[in-house]
C-alpha cells in the first residue's frame, strides 16, 4: 500500500489556457510541451487503515488545510477507481520552486498520480495514468511522458479522450531551456484562477482559441522537421497571445513584472545580433528561454549580466515518470 514516484516538470510551447470542465479538468484547447530534466518532484504515498484523515507533507513541512484538501480531492478520485476506502499519508519533495511559474503543479500531480495509483494497487497504462494526473492539474498529464508531448483536448464530456501523447522522444532533438528567475515570490494569481477569469471575462479569449489550434499545427510541423526557427517563432507568439488575454479580463491582471520585460527585450536584442533564442512565460514573472546547445553558454553569459536576473537554471529535455524502490 506504499509507492514512490518521480516526475519532471514540463514547459508548454503551446499553452493550455482555459477549461471547458472545471471538475474533470478538460481544456478548451490542445497544448504541447517539453519535459525538463532539471526540475522534478518525488512523492511517496502510503494508504493506511490506521489513519483518521489524509496527511500531506510538502518539502518536509505539514501542509495547511487548504493544500491538504486539494490532495484529498485528488486521492478521492484514485480511491473511487481502486474501490479503496482508507486514508493516505503523502510526502512530497519539490526539486523545483513551488508556485513560482516553474510548473511545480505539473511535476507534483504527475508524481502524486503515479505513486497513488500504484500504492492503491491499480495497474494502469501510461495513457490512463495521464488521464488520472490531468484531474489533479491539467499540465500534469503531459509530465507522464518525456520529450515532446501533446495534450489532446478531446471532445467527450467524460474526458475519456483527453490525455497526453508523446510526439518525439527526449533524445531525438537536443533543445535547451534556460529558466530565468527574476523573483522568488510565489505568484499572486494561480494559473487555475487566472485561466477561469480569462475564459469568463476576456473578450480576447475567442481570438486565443482560434490562434492556439493553428499554432499547435505549426509547432508540430516544426518539431517533425526539427525546424528551430519555426518552432521558436511559433512558441513565442503563442506565449504573447496567452498573456494578452489576461489584459482583457475583468478585473484585468498580468503575470509580467518590469524584470520580465527586461529579459524579453534582451532576448530580442541578442537575436538581432545573431544569437537565436525564443522566450516563453507561464503564469508568473519568470522567463524560459528556448535555445540550441551551441548558443546556450553564450546566451546564459549574456543574460547573467542583467541586474534583474537572480538565477539561471540550465535545463535539457527530460524523461517521463518513473518509480523509485522503497
Ligand atoms: P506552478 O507554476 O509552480 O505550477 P501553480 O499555481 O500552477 O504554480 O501550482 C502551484 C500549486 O500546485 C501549489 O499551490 C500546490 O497546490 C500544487 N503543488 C505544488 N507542488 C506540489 C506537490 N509536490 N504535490 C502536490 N501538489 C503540489
Ligand atoms: C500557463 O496545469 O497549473 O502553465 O489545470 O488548473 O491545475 P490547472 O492549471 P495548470 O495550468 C498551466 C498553465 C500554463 C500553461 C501550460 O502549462 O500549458
Amino acid at each position: 500500500m506504499k509507492a514512490k514516484a518521480r516526475a519532471h516538470t514540463n514547459i508548454a510551447l503551446i499553452k493550455y489556457w482555459g477549461k471547458r470542465d472545471e471538475e474533470l479538468i478538460l481544456p478548451m484547447n490542445s497544448s504541447l510541451s517539453i519535459t525538463l530534466d532539471r526540475f522534478f518532484t518525488e512523492t511517496t504515498v502510503s494508504f493506511d487503515q490506521q489513519l483518521d484523515r489524509d496527511y500531506f507533507w510538502l518539502n518536509n513541512q505539514e501542509a495547511d488545510q487548504l493544500e491538504t484538501g486539494k490532495i484529498t480531492a485528488f486521492l478521492n478520485k484514485v480511491r473511487t477507481l481502486a474501490k479503496l476506502n482508507c486514508f493516505a499519508k503523502v510526502e512530497s519533495i519539490n526539486h523545483v520552486p513551488t508556485a513560482a511559474g516553474f510548473a511545480s503543479s505539473a511535476s507534483g500531480y504527475a508524481a502524486l498520480a503515479a505513486a497513488s495509483v500504484k500504492a492503491a494497487g491499480l495497474s494502469l497504462s501510461l495513457r490512463e495514468l495521464s488521464q488520472v494526473a490531468r484531474q489533479g492539474s491539467g499540465s500534469a498529464c503531459r509530465s507522464i511522458y518525456g520529450g515532446f508531448v501533446e495534450w489532446q483536448k478531446g471532445e467527450n464530456p467524460d474526458g475519456t479522450d483527453s490525455y497526453a501523447v508523446p510526439i518525439l522522444d527526449q533524445d531525438s532533438w537536443d533543445l535547451r531551456v534556460l529558466s530565468i528567475e527574476v523573483t522568488k515570490e510565489t505568484k499572486q494569481v494561480l494559473s487555475r484562477v487566472g485561466m477561469k477569469q480569462t475564459v469568463e471575462t476576456s473578450p480576447f479569449y475567442q481570438g486565443w482559441l482560434a490562434a492556439a489550434e493553428s499554432e499547435l499545427r505549426t509547432a508540430k510541423q516544426a518539431i517533425a522537421n526539427c525546424d528551430f526557427s519555426l518552432l521558436g517563432q511559433t512558441l513565442e507568439a503563442n506565449a504573447l497571445k496567452m498573456h494578452a488575454t489576461t489584459l482583457g479580463t475583468d478585473p484585468p491582471f498580468r503575470y509580467w513584472k518590469s524584470e520580465t520585460m527586461q529579459v524579453m527585450e534582451e532576448i530580442e536584442a541578442l537575436r538581432a545580433q545573431g544569437l537565436e533564442s525564443y522566450f516563453t512565460i507561464d503564469a508568473g514573472p519568470n522567463v524560459k528561454v528556448v535555445c540550441q546547445p551551441e548558443t546556450e553558454q553564450e546566451l546564459s553569459k549574456a543574460l547573467a549580466q542583467l541586474k534583474v536576473v537572480q538565477n539561471i537554471y540550465s535545463c535539457r529535455i527530460g524523461p517521463g515518470v518513473s518509480y523509485i524502490a522503497i
